[in-house]
């Protein structure tokens, strides 16, 4: 969803330092098309919060947490990127700046020690993170906010170009370093719905292989997926299904170090129908069948309220009545609850559940019953 340096610190990429036998037993995995968390193979469900990493108080993102626990959600897709062309005022979270030609990795207070608490409590609490290293909309920086300080002006030439995507692994590689043995990650994320508008597919094909090569030369144990909307396969023809996003959905998903695919569903930005998202799931629950990897239905959502629980749970159903076709997990967008601290509301975009809503009772508990 769009919502609204030390440039070396490391070196060429090095393999970090192993997990032991033990933890590498609890590490979630691909099982055919399926996922295995903590040794169990079944269908999964979760939610998004691109928000958790940036909370400041510690006990707020244990009572979320507990909360997804308690409710049995299991997997939680997160923000690991927070990028800023100016340093903002003290006390603000952000995790890596921009200035002159230089990226800087914030790994103070407000920087990656706000994801390091994110990462610990999910280890408390069971809950297996999807951690996302850019955005490709300019929400919390993204890919242009590296823009002037590698000297391109486009998500195009981003991919391609050779000092931002040094910058891009820099960052990759400090993210990775701190949590590689962490039994709390589900996957790293190339990037939220990366999309190379006109380009030749080739374009972030390439792309995806090298970064996904990249991340699995220093995690020989955690899965690496993709964040992207799902564009580009045979389908009915509509704007989703065409490949003008620069997405060759099968062939990305076909690049040996991609774990599992991921899709979206905005039928109300895509202008197409609620109920065209039947298909949609179908359809690549076909395709991950055929390359027996696992499907992740990785956000979904609708803005009209009435329609959040009849719709989004007709598509659930068609999510996990088509779990032998190789739907393996579903997370609705967006998680929503209360900062104990502030007694504030997590942000609305019209999309959120919120925890103890009657929608989150039919998304939410009802979904999990079904589930078993
Ligand atoms: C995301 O990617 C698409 C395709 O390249 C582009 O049209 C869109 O502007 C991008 N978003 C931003 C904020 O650059
Ligand atoms: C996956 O990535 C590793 C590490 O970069 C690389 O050695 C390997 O060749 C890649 N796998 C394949 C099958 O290309």
């Amino acid at each position: 969803m769009k919502i609204t340096t030390l440039l070396s610190l490391f070196s060429a990429a090095a393999a970090l330092p192993a997990t032991s036998n033990t933890a590498r037993a609890s590490i979630s995995k691909t099982d055919g098309a399926k996922f295995n968390i903590d040794g169990v193979t079944k269908y999964y469900a979760g939610t998004n919060s691109y928000w958790i990493g940036f909370l400041t108080n510690d006990n707020d993102v244990d009572t979320i947490m507990s909360h997804l626990q308690t409710s049995g959600q299991k997997i939680l897709r997160v923000w690991g990127f927070n990028d800023v062309k100016s340093i903002p005022g003290s006390g603000t979270v952000y995790f890596q700046s921009f200035s002159g030609s230089t990226a800087t990795i914030n790994t103070g207070a407000n920087g990656l020690q706000r994801l390091d608490v994110v990462v610990k409590t999910a280890e408390k609490y069971g809950i297996k993170l999807i951690i996302n290293f850019v955005n490709n909309w300019t929400d919390y920086g993204g890919m242009a906010a590296y823009f002037s300080a590698c000297g391109v002006s486009s998500n195009a030439q981003w991919y391609q170009a050779a000092k931002c995507q040094t910058m891009y692994q820099n960052y990759i590689k400090a993210v990775i370093s701190r949590y590689r043995t962490s039994t709390a990650v589900f996957a790293w994320e190339l990037a939220n719905e990366p999309r190379c508008n006109g380009c030749q597919t080739s374009v972030l094909t390439a792309w995806i292989r090298k970064t996904s090569d990249y991340i699995r030369s220093l995690d020989s144990d955690h899965m690496i997926a993709i964040g992207d909307e799902g564009f580009g396969l045979t389908g009915d023809g509509s704007y989703p299904y065409q490949f003008g996003e620069g997405i060759d959905w099968a062939a990305n998903l076909a690049l040996p170090n991609i774990s599992f695919g991921t899709f979206h569903l905005y039928p109300q930005s895509w202008g197409t129908t609620n109920s065209w998202g039947t298909n949609w799931i179908t359809a690549h629950a076909q395709l991950c069948k055929q390359t027996n990897k696992p499907c992740l239905f990785e956000e979904y959502g609708v803005t009209t309220a009435s329609d959040h629980c009849p719709v989004e749970s007709g598509w659930q159903k068609t999510s996990l009545t088509a779990k032998d076709s190789g739907m393996a997990a579903d997370l609705f967008w967006q998680l929503g609850d209360v900062v104990k601290s502030t007694g504030q509301q997590t942000s609305n975009d019209g999309n959120t559940i919120y925890y103890g809503s009657s929608d989150w009772k039919c998304l939410v508990d009802d979904h999990i019953k079904q589930i078993g």
